[in-house]
């Protein structure tokens, strides 16, 4: 039955990306899957493909290649910047919607989906905010109803147009913060303690009954050693596990994704099996944020092939071992890469001397990793890849 429900799924989908294909189809030339675009390939599985949209990069029309393609490979988008606090509320009281607006405008006529990015974070806050708290000027008491108003506020404003929100992103340590041992982190526990976490996601909710709620974090690819102490993902399962037993509104977990060719990373069979025991709790999950960085050394400034090909390599196998994890779970809903071209990244403003993370060179040229990706979306199917099972959101 599934598997008769995924074959005819692929056949449609073939169908309506066959008309849609840009190559002309009259040329005589049997039809070649590798053709198609990243979201046409992720149809036939049910996996929304996505992108971060810069919107300044969109807007540029001396770039008009950034825009076509956010347009072309993607099935859905998430605000790199636009939807954060300090761009949406810069002054009390004030909200500027336009540029997020003007997204959302953008995925409509695309036939997009929407990961809404983010409503609770530590980082890209107002200065009017972190000021007034640090000054004495807002009380613990107005920081809870500014949160609930700002949370209340947005989720209401983009109602209906948004698939899956990140409401709580990053509030967990690592192992190299201090203490060492996991904790809840940053702004909003060391103010109103990790009970904003729950109250966050019971607003957004009360807000949107329709959004699928998220927690969002990095470096919660893989399982390490069990202990909530020291492994990440392990401290992540119980908080979700945590909050489903207080009857709390969250629907997915979503993994970031941030890779680096310099470290070990895990391979596919760790990922899947992580997104598995998520899945467990009834939870849906997505890569929200893939980028695969490596680290920029004279050579590779240089040109020299001898350490280029190498990284172009490792990044490629990094983001296939998030698809394949990714395809091999029915719950996981979306593959959203963190900016598709070196020309637009965050890594090397981020990371200093970092870079060559994206799918697509500096110049839209496609690299290994976006040849890759279709490889993995292509040669993908039953029985162990199956259509995705939307996930409803919880009461
Ligand atoms: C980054 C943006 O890409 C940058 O443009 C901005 O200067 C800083 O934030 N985790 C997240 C994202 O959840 O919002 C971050 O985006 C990258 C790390």
């Amino acid at each position: 039955m599934r598997i008769k429900r995924w074959i005819a799924t692929g056949a449609v989908a073939i169908a309506t990306v066959g008309a849609l294909n840009t190559l002309p189809a009259s040329a005589g030339r049997p039809y070649n899957p590798a053709d198609q675009s990243l979201r046409n390939l992720g149809l036939r599985h049910d996996l929304y493909i996505g992108t971060a949209v810069d919107m300044a990069a969109l807007n540029d029309a001396a770039d008009p290649r950034y825009r076509e393609l956010v347009a072309s490979q993607f099935s859905t988008v998430t605000a790199e910047n636009v939807m954060k606090w300090e761009s949406l509320e810069p002054t009390r009281g004030t909200y500027d919607w336009a540029p997020a607006d003007e997204l959302l405008a953008f995925a409509k006529q695309n036939n997009q989906r929407v990961r809404g990015h983010v409503l609770v974070w530590q980082n890209q806050l107002p200065g009017w905010l972190t000021t007034g708290v640090e000054d004495g000027s807002i009380s613990t008491e107005q920081l809870r109803d500014i949160l609930r108003n700002h949370i209340t506020t947005v989720v209401k404003h983009f109602k209906g147009r948004i698939w899956q929100w990140d409401v709580v992103n990053e509030a967990v340590s690592d192992p190299w913060d201090s203490p060492s041992t996991l904790h809840y982190k940053g702004f909003w526990a060391q103010h109103l303690g990790p009970d904003y976490i729950a109250d966050a996601f019971r607003w957004a909710r009360a807000a949107d009954p329709k959004a699928l709620l998220f927690y969002n974090d990095y470096n919660i690819e893989a399982f390490g050693s069990g202990d909530p102490a020291d492994d990440k993902t392990q401290f992540v399962y119980d908080m979700a596990k945590n909050l489903l037993a207080q009857r709390v509104p969250i629907d997915g977990v979503g993994s970031q994704g941030h890779l680096g060719t310099q470290y070990g990373n895990y391979d596919t069979l760790q990922v899947a099996a992580a997104l598995k025991k998520f899945a467990g709790l009834g939870l849906a999950t997505a890569f929200t944020e893939v980028d695969v960085r490596s680290q920029l050394t004279e050579a590779v400034r240089n040109g020299d092939s001898n350490e280029i090909n190498p990284r172009l390599q490792a990044s490629a196998a990094n983001y296939s071992v998030l698809l394949q994890a990714c395809l091999a779970d029915r719950h996981c809903l979306s593959f959203t890469v963190w900016g598709f071209t070196d020309k637009h990244s965050w890594v090397p403003d981020w990371f200093g001397n970092e870079g060559m993370a994206n799918i697509y060179d500096e110049n839209y040229q496609p690299k290994r990793a976006y040849h890759l990706m279709k490889a993995d979306l292509i040669y993908a199917g039953p029985p162990y890849v199956l259509p995705r099972i939307a996930q409803k959101p919880r009461r």
